[in-house]
């Protein structure tokens, strides 16, 4: 086990980037497709990307190319939100948000033991690498050692993970509150030991405006404000019934999306979750302040939440940055490629069908961007982080069927974004080195 990247490594095949948003230029000249690609890698960054025959010549001494002919290599899925803490909360039978809820908040108690938190961040890591998930936007519990995990684990496997500990002092059971002065302290002593040592990032987490006081929401915009590199974490207008039980708990501010803006905590290191029944006036207050959301189609579809407005969010006058999240463990599955058939069938439901192109973007350069990281990760342009999936269209019968008939390169991507989950993911590698590899002996290269 090492985080070192090895100074140099390589990857030949066929090869898809973006260089721009396709909802803005449309398709043909956002993606890059190269059918015999090269990337290379030095130091953990991509040194060149694009074709072989074109940059062969450019691979260094010694260093010959991982060759995956009839693949198709991606940058890394980022996964703009998700709760690691609600691993083992995945799949389980009940009715809408608030039921969830009660039921999440038992699973997330069980972080009180460290030991726990270690199992479950070890293997919520290894299901990202598993499903081609280079970085992620994620929530701990309300227990600082929670957020230890997963910034260990994240490290020893190279993932790009901004995550925080939850602030939670009020309408929750009491095991999982803290105070606003608590939350304040135990947050500030995380981004001092994590927030920006490798390739960690700090999250501000309010869970979402009924679950903090205004004073725990200060506290909240006093740590950002004093560390304005950290990212703003936290959930708004999911369901319904959110919307006058937030007007009731803050009657003086002018909506729910209002409280956030009220206390400081809109911005473009502030990622959304959900935003369904966001209104056009609050969705343009979110673009103007440079403010995310996190599309969860899984999760909303699964809560019976509703069907966020995606064309509206990204064609109005001022388009909003979206990215997509699993939101595990409402969200029923790690895989980008399965939350981009979600993605797409709510769009239809929606009245409109949403393209694979553009469902790649918001799974890589859109979620890089919605994370304030589009010049770091999300598009492999050369001084970008090497994190990149090796997708497999031959993974199962039907998709291997369907492939062998792709009539060009958006085709496939589309058979693997409805037939594919992470059966489909080949490997996985995080700062230019493998990390996960399908079909060794030993997938993962922690051991
Ligand atoms: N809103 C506040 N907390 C949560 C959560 O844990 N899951 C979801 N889906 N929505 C939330
Ligand atoms: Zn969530």
């Amino acid at each position: 086990m090492t985080t070192t990247p090895p100074t140099a490594s390589a990857v030949r095949g066929p090869l898809v980037r973006f260089r721009a948003d396709p909802f803005r230029t449309g398709n043909a000249s956002a993606l890059a497709h190269d059918p015999d690609g090269l990337l290379i890698c030095e130091g953990g960054r991509v040194t060149a990307a694009g074709a072989y025959a074109a940059l062969r010549d450019r691979l260094p001494a010694g260093i010959e190319p991982v060759h995956y002919p009839g693949h198709l290599v991606t940058a890394g899925f980022v996964d703009t939100h998700t709760h690691y803490v609600q691993k083992e909360a995945v799949a389980t039978f009940g009715n809408q948000l608030p039921d969830w809820l009660d039921h999440t908040f038992t699973v997330e108690q069980r972080f009180a033991d460290d030991g726990h938190a270690r199992r479950v961040a070890s293997s919520f890591c290894d299901e990202l690498l598993r499903n081609g998930t280079t970085t992620a936007l994620a929530f701990a519990s309300v227990r600082p050692g929670s957020a230890d995990a997963l910034f260990e684990e994240a490290t020893r496997r190279d993932l790009r993970i901004a995550a925080g500990k939850v602030l939670m002092d009020r309408n929750a059971p009491d095991g999982l509150l803290d105070t606003a002065q608590r939350g304040y302290e135990e947050s500030l002593a995380l981004i001092e030991r994590w927030h920006g040592t490798g390739r960690n990032l700090y999250a501000v987490t309010p869970r979402f405006a009924p679950t903090s006081t205004p004073e725990q929401l200060e506290a909240a915009h006093a740590l950002h404000a004093a560390h304005p590199t950290t990212l703003v974490h936290t959930h708004v207008s999911e369901h319904r019934d959110e919307i006058p039980w937030v007007r009731s708990l803050f009657p003086d501010r002018d909506g729910y999306l209002d409280v956030y803006d009220h206390y400081g905590l809109l911005g473009p290191r502030t990622v959304l979750a959900h935003g369904i029944h966001l209104t056009p006036a609050e969705r343009d207050r979110c673009a103007r302040t440079g403010t995310a959301v996190a599309h969860c189609p899984s999760s909303n579809l699964f809560l019976g939440s509703g069907l966020f407005p995606l064309r509206e969010a990204k064609e109005g006058d001022h388009p909003l940055t979206v990215g997509l999240g699993t939101d595990i463990g409402a969200g029923t599955s790690f895989a980008l490629l399965r939350t981009m058939h979600d993605a797409h069938k709510v769009a239809k439901l929606r009245g409109h069908p949403l393209d694979a192109v553009k469902a790649c973007y918001l799974a890589t350069r859109g979620g890089a961007e919605a994370m304030g990281l589009g010049d770091t990760i999300g598009s492999l342009t050369p001084g970008q982080e090497a994190d990149f999936t090796v997708l497999d269209p031959r993974a199962t019968p039907l998709l291997a069927d369907r492939a062998a008939r792709a009539e060009d390169v958006e085709d496939l991507l589309f058979a693997l974004l409805v037939l594919g989950d992470d059966r489909a993911v080949r490997a996985t590698y995080t700062a230019g080195r493998l990390a996960y590899d399908r079909d060794a002996a030993t997938p993962f290269a922690t051991g």
